[in-house]
């Protein structure tokens, strides 16, 4: 008679402990990602600095403009821990996959999962080959590389190397991203009639293993021992491969030579400002969060979401596609990154480029 009144309260304090801490979990969990209907998956930290800097407090204004729970994560350069996300995700109620994938395997492999659990994958920024995205929202990727030839194109000119028939190396992105491919294409078009008719010679021309700024270094020193210094002009597919060919032309006591970029980045720029750099291309992250951010809300709420037609091919299937435009950036219109807010004076005015701005 007196044992179970006891053991009637000790079961109930256990009860009362263990909501209590049911209630604790599942609080911080939603205060993540329980709730989010929306999961974005950025690739790394160090392909660029975008993802990191522009794309994640980019994505998340435009969601919380729209209302939509989200939760942002980062895979970090590898690609298992990108889909053990998208599976939490997923486990976690999400409706849309915003994907940027670390290659196309792995990518489809994500979206086929969705797609399983009933919820719809977009491609963001990068197309997935064969995967199964319902939309896929970008930059004109060959136009990007357009601007990087016609800027590696004009600066030479300015050089006066164009007519003395320089050697143009080449330094492009990951073989596994497929914008990679596009800039190449974009670039390529630009500068293979000039190399055919014997303007410009060309030079090395290597990828770059998952955009690492560390081994774009090593290969770039690799091309300038190969060709004892021999190299006028360089098409480095982003501002992170184009620092590297800056950095070992610095190091190796060279002159600067026009190099392209690609991202808009504070050291690009400073390095466009303090006469190392060409060209970058700028790409408004606030304007392709946006639009991502628009379609994963129409395909939340059941709303149209009209591409005007627009596709992609992904090698499988046509996508409909967002494709905003990029814009080439010099010395002469940098400022627009202020104007802007892309950059802040204080990102790109500091230390020893102060007095360039
Ligand atoms: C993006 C670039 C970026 C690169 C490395 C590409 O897919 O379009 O903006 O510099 O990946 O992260």
């Amino acid at each position: 008679m007196i044992k179970l009144p006891r053991i009637a309260l000790a079961l109930g304090a256990l009860a009362v402990i263990s909501l209590a801490a049911v209630a604790a979990v599942s609080a911080s969990i939603s205060k993540h990602s329980a709730t989010a209907e929306v999961c974005v998956l950025l690739p790394d930290t160090k392909s660029s600095v975008r993802w990191e800097t522009q794309d994640r407090p980019r994505l998340a204004a435009a969601f919380k403009a729209l209302g939509d729970s989200y939760s942002i994560v980062n895979a970090q350069g590898v690609a298992s821990t990108q889909l053990s996300q998208a599976q939490q995700c997923l486990t976690n109620g999400a409706k849309v996959l915003l994907l940027v994938n670390l290659d196309s395997g792995s990518g489809a492999a994500i979206e086929k999962l969705a797609k399983s659990k009933g919820a719809q994958a977009v491609d963001y920024d990068r197309l997935t080959l064969k995967g199964s995205a319902s939309y896929y929202v970008s930059f004109d990727n060959t136009a990007v590389g357009k601007l990087q030839g016609q800027g590696l194109v004009s600066c030479l000119k300015s050089s006066g190397e164009y007519s003395k028939h320089p050697v143009i190396a080449e330094l492009n992105g990951s073989p596994t991203d497929n914008n990679a491919t596009l800039f190449a294409n974009g670039y390529n078009s630009v500068l293979n009639p000039l190399y055919k008719n014997g303007t410009f010679k060309k030079g090395p021309n290597q990828s770059v293993p998952a955009w690492d700024n560390q081994k774009a270094l090593t290969i770039f020193q690799g091309m300038l021992t190969q060709t004892s210094n021999n190299i006028q002009g360089v098409a480095a597919a982003n501002d992170g491969l184009g620092n590297a060919v800056v950095s070992a032309l610095k190091s190796a006591n060279l002159k600067p030579i026009p190099v392209t970029g690609q991202d808009a980045t504070a050291q690009g720029v400073q390095n466009i400002l303090s006469g190392w750099q060409c060209m970058t291309v700028y790409k408004s992250i606030a304007a392709e969060a946006a639009a991502a951010a628009s379609v994963a809300d129409g395909i939340l709420h059941g709303k149209p979401i009209n591409t005007k037609g627009k596709t992609v091919n992904d090698g499988s299937r046509n996508v409909p596609s967002v494709l905003l435009t990029p814009v080439a950036i010099t010395k002469n219109n940098w400022t627009v990154l202020l104007s802007d807010h892309f950059l802040k004076k204080s990102d790109v005015c500091t230390g020893e480029y102060a007095k360039y701005c």
